[in-house]
């Protein structure tokens, strides 16, 4: 994820919904607090930018770390793109907090909707194919994801998707 001053995500917000979900409980509750972290942000004053990025970056430690662990303790296929790409999400995140310590807000502002723009595609292709083979390792079976909003209709995730090349830093 490269951060430059030309940087120009449209503005998009960031919101839970169960159009997210991906059928592996302990992942799905993670997601849900990223995106609740990715809004805090979105919705801070330049006063609260500092808290706010510190909970972030507490959260994508923890996440990635344990992502990152699973993959690995499970031998994931494929694994080294997911993993890359989780660093370079995390470096990015570091040196955005440096760069806001020296009083840039709006560099962190422009993470936020990196952010945003980033983690549907990357929870849709990296993190369906993780779940999808969490919940066969664990549980024996495909994951099945419960989505309120369409009426609460048992729909099973597609079969694992092949983790996608893109690397966030040449977005
Ligand atoms: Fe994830
Ligand atoms: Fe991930």
């Amino acid at each position: 994820m490269q951060l430059t001053p030309s940087s120009d995500s449209s503005n998009v917000a960031l919101e839970w919904h169960d159009g997210l979900l991906l059928g592996y409980a302990p992942m799905d509750g993670v997601h849900e607090e990223f995106v609740a972290c990715v809004c805090a942000i979105q919705q801070a004053s330049d006063e609260q930018l500092p808290d706010a990025l510190q909970a972030l970056a507490d959260h994508a430690v923890r996440h990635f770390s344990e992502e990152d662990r699973w993959m690995e303790e499970s031998a994931f296929p494929a694994r080294e793109c997911h993993i890359n790409e989780h660093a370079a999400v995390l470096k990015s995140v570091l040196e955005v907090q440096e760069l806001l310590a020296r009083g840039d807000t709006a560099v962190c502002r422009r993470l936020a909707r990196e952010l945003a723009n980033w983690f549907p595609g990357h929870a849709d292709y990296l993190d369906s194919a993780l779940a999808h083979w969490m919940c066969k390792q664990r549980l024996g079976g495909k994951p099945v994801v419960i989505r309120r909003d369409l009426g609460a209709r048992l729909a099973p995730v597609e079969d694992a998707r092949s983790a996608h090349p893109a690397d966030v830093q040449n977005r």
